[in-house]
């Protein structure tokens, strides 16, 4: 690498979904002082910074991702005082909070978006998208991403707005200077209030051009990325990551381009669609694995020196990796974090991951969220039977990521001690952090080790990545070499003992990590079994 590594290269981050990660009012909803007081936990983890879902002011019609003030704290939540607390206290502690910041679309009730439905006239009408039309024929057919059209007619000014998610989420007109740089005073507000850095929610889709059908990768993107960069993280230390389902390996170079124009990294989603069926995410197949090797091995090898990568296997949208790509055992759980920990990026660790937390199978009612309700009513209304609907929620749908964070075997998971806003997965009696704390071989303590060895071995930020038995179904295995050390990592990726010529790999040096409590034997690989060598 011939530019100087920065602190997040080396950094792990640890997401917390603040509405399921710990309540201390007992209205059954996580909150800012509930946060505070798992400070220590998440240090313990030995990660550097946390990437605090929102909790600005909002309606909450998509808990939060809908913001109605960017510079005041929901009440869910607790105050502005309490967010300058936890950063004081994180920060007393040498960890960094990185704010999700939402500048697609704001709330339709922000105060921007009631002014500028107003009428036509009105200063701020242009800081949303509009286009003419009649109630019963909107511009064109695109479709939101929770159901229906992407547009809405307005009464107020006679006009149809654009809104990517739920009606509720007007999308922001980036076209307009003065909306963008409302945008930029704003961050620079929380970064002088002491944020470490931002995620940035579907960045990828602010410079949309609806005429054409183009949400995602505009022809002005880089071009205001490039100027966010320039008025707000120039000169700071920050650590920016964009959610990006559009990028590429192309892309990816230009949204974490060494040189600092743009962003830290991307939030790439290539591997996460691998088990899609077509276009929807609710129609799935068997994960094809040497898509998922080729995928992987793409990210690495593309992105040495010209980019980072980001590496992550769940967050808050997504399903429960362990359920998805495993069997739901802790043997699943730390093979899949080994084979995501050896590579090259900054992993991330979403909140009950690193206990192996699993998916939920609930009845209809107990889901709540927009997109999953969205789904199964459309889809039950053409035909679909209840039985494949909730097939895909099971399997998909986003809940599964926010059961509350399981704290202990007490009422609620020790989440709270009101009424959850959403069930506890039932399996917290025995899947907590206070047993796993205690078991020196949990997959809790597994975690810790790993995010250790990152900080400890340079070969994982800097070697180069090659692929072993590419052809191989059940076995994912690569090696890292920067010209002084190798790590190989071996992993299989089935609930099967695996057979595999010893030869092929290289085992010389230390195994120094395996999630067996014993070395494994040269040429098989028991269920799920992960190790690490090094020399
Ligand atoms: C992002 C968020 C998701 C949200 C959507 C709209 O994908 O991660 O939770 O619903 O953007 O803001």
């Amino acid at each position: 690498m011939n530019t100087t590594p920065k602190w997040w290269q080396k950094a792990v981050i640890y997401e917390v979904y603040p509405r399921s990660f710990q309540d201390s009012d007992g209205d059954g909803i996580g909150d800012i002082p509930g946060l505070i007081s798992r400070l220590d936990y998440i240090k313990s983890l030995g990660v550097d910074a946390i990437w605090l879902g929102p909790v600005f002011k909002s309606p909450q019609d998509d808990n939060g991702y809908d913001i109605s003030d960017y510079q005041d704290i929901d009440p869910l939540f607790g105050s502005l005082a309490d967010m300058k607390r936890l950063l004081d206290e994180a920060n007393a502690r040498g960890l960094k909070i990185i704010v999700d910041m939402v500048l697609n679309h704001t709330s339709d009730e922000h105060p921007w978006f009631m002014e500028a439905k107003k009428d036509r006239t009105n200063p701020k009408h242009d800081w949303y998208v509009w286009r003419d039309g009649t109630p019963d024929c909107p511009p064109n057919d695109m479709l939101s991403t929770f159901g229906g059209s992407a547009w809405q007619w307005c009464e107020d000014c006679q006009q149809f707005y654009f809104h990517q998610y739920s009606v509720k989420q007007p999308d922001l007109n980036w076209d307009n200077p003065e909306v963008r740089h409302a945008l930029y005073d704003m961050m620079n507000w929380w970064a002088d209030n002491g944020a470490g850095g931002f995620r940035l929610d579907v960045i990828d889709s602010v410079a949309k051009v609806p005429d054409e059908k183009i949400t995602a990768e505009g022809p002005n993107l880089h071009k205001y990325i490039k100027e966010m960069s320039a008025a707000v993280l120039k000169g700071r230390d920050l650590v920016t990551v964009g959610e990006c389902w559009s990028a590429t390996p192309e892309t990816a170079q230009l949204w974490s381009n060494p040189d600092g124009s743009e962003l830290s990294m991307v939030f790439q989603f290539e591997h996460i669609c691998l088990d899609q069926d077509g276009p929807f995410k609710w129609d799935l197949k068997k994960l094809p694995m040497a898509d998922l090797k080729r995928v992987m091995r793409r990210w690495q090898t593309e992105l040495t020196g010209k980019g980072w990568n980001s590496l992550f296997w769940e967050n808050h949208d997504l399903p429960r990796i362990v359920s998805r790509w495993g069997d739901g055992s802790e043997k699943a759980a730390t093979m899949l974090a080994t084979v995501l920990f050896g590579m090259q990026g900054t992993p991330y660790i979403f909140q009950g991951q690193e206990i192996g937390m699993t998916n939920v199978k609930y009845e209809l009612e107990d889901y709540r969220d927009i997109e999953i309700r969205n789904m199964a009513a459309e889809r039950l209304a053409d035909g679909y039977s209840l039985e494949s609907v909730m097939e895909s929620i099971h399997a998909k749908g986003r809940d599964n990521a926010r059961t509350p964070m399981q704290w202990n075997a007490g009422e609620n998971a020790g989440f709270t001690t009101g009424k959850p806003w959403i069930k506890v997965n039932p399996n917290y009696t025995t899947l907590n952090v206070e047993a796993q704390e205690k078991d020196p071989n949990s997959v809790l303590n597994y975690y810790r080790y790993l995010v250790q060895l990152r900080k400890e071995q340079d070969v994982i930020r800097d070697g180069d990545y090659t692929e072993i038995m590419p052809d191989w179904d059940n076995i994912f295995a690569y090696s890292r070499d920067d010209g002084n050390k190798k790590l190989t990592v071996l992993a299989n990726f089935s609930g099967e003992t695996v057979e595999y010529p010893a030869w092929t790999v290289d085992t010389a040096g230390e195994p120094i990590l395996c999630n067996y409590g014993s070395w494994p034997e040269e040429g098989l690989l028991r269920p799920w079994e992960a190790v690490m060598y090094l020399k």
